[in-house]
């Protein structure tokens, strides 16, 4: 067996030259008893496993004093042992022992669908005791916004489950920010504020992150007493099992944004409104920032991070950020400097080895303020050995490069991914197994960490694994290899075909290389001009090569895992979109060029075009929404119902549910943020965004018939009234959390359908050229699929066929030999 000594060495070449400071160590670094350590993984594993867990003996040794976190397998016999640095690594050790050895995998699913447990009649042996050191002191987990846009509404059973992840999968540094607004309540109290003062100034459940940092205040509130005292026992849970496994609980601090009201009381303080983050009206707008430098910053500091340790027990690391997507007064480095330093210097005066964890967001933000030179005057502020930076993109946009490693403060290597919960495939994976890597590696770093930052969870879990797969290398995987193993874990053994596998290498090829979000127009206000969020992002030709490959594999197909049933939903819903993609831009190109000068078509011709493709188009919306009813995590009713389980009444009940419709939908009191968080669910999907589609279709083809132009800015009035009826119509309406249909047989109707093209439609015709003059729209297709064109052309009555680059070409039209594309055209 290794010695520790030895440990310590591998461990030090891992984490490269550079040596944190030592009160950064140390806030790294567990105070909870190893034997109640012990306890709390060996419950996390009973949960897990059941009887099984009886063969599994996990132990967290105090008496090991490594680095970083690093554990120990052995498994013998049928019977597995596993030490570790704590309760995380531990869990860490038993995940990667059943992920390498029983090829399962535990992410996140509505009704344990994200589960794929099939053990092996007897544990695997390892007889070699393997021992495996995090290359990173910190793994850290959550974006602010994360905790609204995904975990608003959860009750402790959810809450367990994601804790239980967070440990199987390597995270010791958790956001624990659920249940803050009571202590807020009480400092506020103190002050002398009333509470219907303190009221204006809190944010309605759903929007509570925002709130928190001094975007917005008020908006969807007000706050039951009812929800604060219940949100605050849910976080002292939280905090509490967290601590238990050996995480570090990142708590909120204090940043500087106060109510309105507290000018009353301290008439003497530098109290400012900040600007309008959102462009909403005075009381949802322009929270009030207490100057850092003004003395009473520090007096309401300190007395906040008592009452915020009272609440949720001691902790050595707290987040605060005052300037998130607001400008500081000034770029004076002087004042940035004393900003800064005024914001550590409150912490340090409630504990002076307390950590300041700062999210970088700011400088990704508004790089045209955040000049080096800023960026240099606000962190020389704060001390080096007690600040922390999340270096919040770092796959897109990382800061820490151009920022010689922040200047020398210690940073984490974050992946952001998502925005707004938005559900198409995409992430980078590529960039994720070898960023950390160069990161590290990197002259002068000072990388001390790697994270997750998503705005929402839940969503393209194979981002999620090899991020947190990071955690734990030092060296970058080879991403085809590791979507091979991905792949049994995910579906099994007994269900991951090599047709499956070779689906990952289509998909990596066709959606995950880029870190940029895709997002599909059916979620928007449909406008003519509106750009392909996913154009050039994503291989549509790939994605429904993929989907094709898999509905091979899926056919006659009984009870498969439930990850495998959410990708085949996930992938087939990206090629309907995808498709849908096309169609509507073919549609708005039969109506552009209709309406430009010097254009040959009948408005007969055009209208013919329009009704086709606008049939498709709705029947895309209506046939994806029939598809997501069919499985529990594309549901509308799991989040409205989650909400309304907070209620105390019925009135607060529907507030809660208006506060979930408006957040997915309208983002504000009149569109503020409009489909930011947009969500592909059903009947969200059938009802929300189909009825937009609808009107708009009907909108254009008015136009056209009637020979007027239409006019976006009146139809966009009619949304948002619309909309705005739609959201404080539903207060009270029941979603379904139940499933409609049957997921399989309806795929295999849709294929049908939508993905392959009619039988003896066309005709291939090798070697031609298809002259402008014959073309049916200047613009191509995104697709070069020939099914997908299939259908496309055969929607649109004026189709005379396609061209495999992606041109439609009238009717009638005569196609030159040249020795160019293929022609296939259409024979009915
Ligand atoms: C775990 O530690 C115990 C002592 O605490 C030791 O007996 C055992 O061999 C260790 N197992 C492994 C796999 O390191
Ligand atoms: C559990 O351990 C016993 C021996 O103690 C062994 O017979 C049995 O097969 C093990 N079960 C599993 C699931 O490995
Ligand atoms: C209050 O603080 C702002 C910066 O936030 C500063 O510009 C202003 O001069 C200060 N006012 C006083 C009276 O100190
Ligand atoms: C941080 O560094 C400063 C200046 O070197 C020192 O005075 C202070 O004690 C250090 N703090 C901790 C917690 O190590
Ligand atoms: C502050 O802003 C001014 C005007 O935009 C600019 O010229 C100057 O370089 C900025 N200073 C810093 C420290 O970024
Ligand atoms: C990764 O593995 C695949 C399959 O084994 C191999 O073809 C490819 O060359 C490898 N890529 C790299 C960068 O090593
Ligand atoms: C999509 O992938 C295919 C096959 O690799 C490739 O030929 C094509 O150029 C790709 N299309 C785009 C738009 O990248
Ligand atoms: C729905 O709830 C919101 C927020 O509580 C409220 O403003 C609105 O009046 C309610 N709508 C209806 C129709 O009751």
């Amino acid at each position: 067996m290794l010695t520790a000594v030895l440990l310590s060495a591998l461990v030090c070449v891992a984490l490269g030259a550079y040596q944190p400071p030592e009160a950064i160590r140390k806030a790294a670094y567990s105070n909870v008893h190893w034997s109640v350590q012990t306890k709390a993984v060996t419950a996390l594993a009973r949960r897990l496993l059941g009887a099984s867990a009886a063969n599994v003996s996990l132990t967290v040794n105090g008496m090991l004093h490594w680095p970083t976190d690093a554990f120990t397998v052995f498994a013998v016999g049928g019977v597995v042992n596993i030490n570790a640095t704590s309760g995380v690594a531990a869990a860490a050790g038993l995940y990667w022992y059943l992920k390498e050895f029983c090829s399962v995998q535990v992410t996140w699913g509505v009704n344990g669908t994200g589960v794929q447990l099939a053990l092996p009649a007897q544990f695997p042996t390892l007889a070699r005791v393997t021992t495996r050191p995090s290359p990173n002191l910190f793994r850290y987990y959550m974006n602010v916004c994360t905790v609204s846009y995904s975990a608003a509404w959860w009750d402790w059973p959810r809450w367990q489950q994601e804790i239980d992840w967070m440990a199987l999968h390597g995270v010791n540094l958790p956001l624990t920010f659920t249940g803050q607004e009571l202590v807020w309540q009480q400092l506020w109290r103190e002050v002398g504020l009333s509470d219907a003062q303190i009221e204006k100034w809190l944010a309605g459940a759903g929007f509570l992150a925002w709130q928190r940092m001094g975007n917005l205040r008020g908006w969807g509130g007000p706050l039951s007493q009812s929800w604060m005292q219940k949100q605050a026992a849910l976080g002292v849970l939280i905090a509490k099992r967290q601590a238990e496994l050996g995480m570090i609980n990142v708590l909120p601090g204090f940043a500087g944004h106060v109510p309105s009201a507290l000018r009353l009381f301290y008439p003497a303080a530098n109290i400012t409104q900040s600007p309008n983050w959102w462009g909403a009206p005075p009381q949802y707008c322009c929270d009030y920032l207490l100057e850092p430098r003004d003395p009473l910053f520090t007096k309401l500091g300190k007395r906040f991070y008592q009452l915020i340790t009272q609440q949720f027990g001691p902790t050595s690391i707290f987040n605060s950020d005052t300037f998130n997507e607001m400008l500081p007064a000034s770029n004076d480095s002087t004042y940035l400097a004393q900003t800064s330093a005024a914001v550590a210097g409150a912490l340090a005066a409630f504990d002076p080895t307390a950590v300041w964890l700062m999210q970088g967001w700011l400088f990704v933000n508004d790089p045209g303020f955040w000049s080096q030179q800023a960026i240099r005057a606000y962190l020389s502020g704060a001390p080096d050995n007690n600040t922390l930076i999340l270096d919040l993109w770092s796959e897109a946009v990382p800061v820490w490069s151009k920022t010689q490693s922040y200047y020398g403060k210690p940073f984490i290597w974050c992946m952001l991914h998502n925005f707004g919960g938005n559900r198409d495939l995409y992430g980078d994976l590529p960039v994720l197994a070898n960023g950390p890597v160069l990161a590290r590696a990197a002259a002068g770093s000072t990388m001390v960490g790697t994270g997750l930052t998503p705005e929402a969870i839940e969503q393209n879990p194979v981002v999620y694994e090899l991020m947190t797969d990071m955690g734990w290398e030092a060296a970058a995987p080879n991403v085809s290899q590791w979507l091979g193993k991905y792949a049994t874990q995910r579906y099994s053994a007994a269900f991951a075909t090599p047709g499956l596998q070779q689906v990952w290498q289509l998909l990596l090829a066709g959606a995950y290389q880029s870190p940029y979000m895709t997002d599909s127009a059916i979620t928007h206000v449909p406008d003519l001009s509106m750009p392909t969020h996913s154009q050039s992002l994503q291989n549509f030709t790939l994605m429904a090569q993929a989907w094709r490959l898999m509905a091979i594999e899926l056919s006659g197909l009984t009870a498969p895992p439930g990850p495998l049933l959410y990708d085949a939903l996930d992938v087939l819903r990206q090629v309907l979109t995808n498709l849908f993609e096309d169609a509507r831009h073919m549609h708005a190109a039969a109506y552009k060029e209709y309406t430009a000068a010097g254009n040959q078509r009948s408005s007969q011709a055009v209208l013919h075009s329009l009704r086709g493709l606008g049939a498709l188009i709705s029947s895309l919306i209506t046939d994806l929404d029939a598809l997501l009813a069919t499985n529990p995590n594309f549901l509308l009713g799991t989040w409205t119902t989650a909400a309304r389980a907070w209620a105390a009444n019925s009135a607060e009940a529907s507030q809660l549910q208006f506060n979930a419709l408006n957040q997915i939908t309208l983002w504000g009191d009149s569109g503020e943020i409009n489909d930011y968080a947009a969500k592909q669910w059903s009947p969200l999907v059938a009802d929300y965004y189909y009825e937009r589609w609808v009107m708009f279709l009907a909108a254009i083809e008015y136009a056209v018939a009637a020979g007027t132009p239409f006019d976006a800015t009146a139809f966009d009035n009619t949304i948002l009234t619309r909309d705005l009826a739609w959201n404080y119509a539903n207060n009270d309406t029941v979603y379904a959390t139940s499933t409609t249909g049957d997921q399989l047989q309806l795929s295999a109707l849709l294929t049908a359908r939508y993905v392959r093209a009619p039988q003896n439609a066309f005709v291939a015709v090798g070697g031609t050229s298809v002259a402008s003059g014959d073309r049916l729209y200047q613009t191509r297709t995104l697709t070069r699929d020939v099914d997908s064109l299939g259908v496309l052309c055969v929607a649109d009555p004026e189709c005379g066929g396609f061209t495999s680059d992606g041109l439609f070409v009238r009717r009638g039209a005569q196609p030159v030999p040249s020795g160019g594309v293929t022609l296939y055209v259409r024979t009915n």
